[in-house]
């Protein structure tokens, strides 16, 4: 479990750093200014994020919190939201919680008035912890025990997700008037980096079976869900999905006593790290543009996880130490892929990673003599592998990765770290998670 500062931060009691004297500030200008240039995508995300953490004081953060660190947005969280609402009205939000299962985060997200996706009693309990009611939560979970099932009943689920025969009769003593089951369909999507149909979902050509048991069974079948897989970058895999279930929907209501009511488009918008990802206004207007072929009766929802849950966090790390090994340089952070940096080998994410330096964040320390040195040595990149801290020999970050020469000490900065990272961190190799700290609004 994470250590989280459930406090917003009084700045008030952390000193203003001293400003640097007119010539500094100059000086420093022209030396980032000659750094090499940056592929496009990572240069404008290196502008952003510069005026980022400088906007949330991110070295005086790091000086009261120390490093590794989370920086949790959740004014990012909203602003996802609304871009989702923006693009997809009429569409109802049920928030994956699974990508960011963070209190502050499941809070922000029901104060914007989205609901839940769930996939275990835990995320039932935190939701329940923060006072929410989850009623109106979707249990998406297609494998789940009789306990699980009965549990979530209980505290008032009435939507699960089924993929196959074998999970029908867990429901048998559930009273059935007002539950229902949604059907989840695959859709291979091999060009994805993370493709849930190998392990999750009926073809469209077995599930009219599965929704005959079901009928068979007594258990209503409310629809279908599928996912397409997270990081989809164009709207076609949606738009083929949402034409399969909707024809499947069709033929069905011809052939049974049935109405169906709801359609699940899933998760998988995607964000872009260290590539430039297609404008989502414009995945959306395909998305779109399939959903004007819903009959009007049926509740569309997706469930979106990662869009947006990956901008609210940035992580801070330290070089904590260095060695010249014979394929180049090595600096060694204070967190890797067992921790923080786990969404690299768990979801194949390019993750950013720049040196502080080449952010405009002061280094830690008052010398003013190292400040120089560190701002005359930013003027070049060079390659350097970046690996965590344990002592698990692929804990290995990025290979030969251009960064302005780091010593000891010296922090990175990750945007776009909140999806699957913190939630994700397993403990195995015993260092500590990494503590967030919930930025305050504005
Ligand atoms: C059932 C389900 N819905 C939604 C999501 C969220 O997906 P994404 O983060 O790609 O939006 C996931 C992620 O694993 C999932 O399994």
């Amino acid at each position: 479990m994470s250590i989280v500062h459930p406090l917003p931060l009084d700045r008030t009691a952390v000193p203003a750093p001293a400003r640097p004297r007119r010539t500094d500030r100059r000086r420093f200008r022209l030396a980032t200014g000659a750094l090499p240039e940056l592929p496009p995508h990572r240069e404008r995300v290196r502008r952003e994020l510069a005026a980022y953490t400088s906007r949330v004081h991110l070295a005086e953060l790091v000086r009261e919190h120390g490093s590794p660190l989370f920086l949790l947005d959740t004014d990012r969280i909203t602003t996802q939201l609304l871009r989702l609402r923006g693009a997809l009205p009429h569409v109802a939000i049920h928030f994956a919680t699974s990508a960011l299962p963070h209190p502050a985060v499941l809070r922000a997200v029901h104060a914007f008035g989205a609901s839940f996706a769930v996939a275990s009693r835990g995320e039932l309990d935190l939701l329940e912890r923060q006072g929410i009611a989850v009623e109106g939560c979707l249990h998406t979970h297609p494998v789940k025990t009789v306990a699980d099932i009965t549990g979530a009943y209980l505290r008032g689920i009435r939507t699960f997700v089924i993929d196959s025969p074998s999970e029908i009769g867990k429901f048998a003593g559930l009273k059935s008037d007002d539950l229902g089951v949604l059907i989840r369909l695959s859709f291979p999507n091999p060009g994805v980096k993370s493709d849930p149909s190998p392990k999750f979902g009926v073809t469209p050509e077995d599930a009219p079976a599965l929704v005959e048991r079901c009928i068979a069974s007594r258990l209503p079948v409310r629809g279908f869900t599928f996912h397409v897989g997270s990081q989809t970058t164009s709207a076609e895999p949606w738009r083929r999905a949402i034409a399969a279930a909707l024809r499947l929907m069709h033929d069905l209501e011809a052939r049974h006593d049935l109405r169906f009511d709801m359609l699940d488009i899933g998760g998988g918008f995607p964000v872009a790290y260290d590539e430039p990802v297609p404008p989502f206004a414009e995945i959306a207007r395909g998305i779109r543009s399939a959903l004007a072929a819903v009959p009007s009766n049926v509740r569309v929802i997706v469930e979106p996880g990662r869009f947006v849950a990956a901008p609210a966090m940035t992580l801070v790390t330290r070089v904590i130490g260095t060695n010249d090994r014979p394929d180049g340089r090595w600096h060694y952070l204070d967190q890797g892929l067992r921790g923080a940096y786990s969404n690299i080998p768990a979801e194949d994410v390019n993750a950013l990673l720049f040196a502080a330096a080449e952010l405009g964040v002061q280094p830690l320390g008052d010398d003013a003599a190292e400040r120089a040195t560190r701002r005359i040595l930013t003027r070049t990149r060079v390659p350097v592998t970046l690996a965590g801290p344990t002592c698990d020999r692929v804990d290995v970050i990025a290979r030969r990765t251009p960064l302005p020469p780091l010593a000891d000490g010296d922090l990175l900065v990750s945007p776009m770290m909140g999806a699957y990272t913190w939630a994700a961190t397993t403990g195995i190799t015993g260092v500590a998670p990494t503590p967030v700290v919930v930025l305050p609004h504005g």
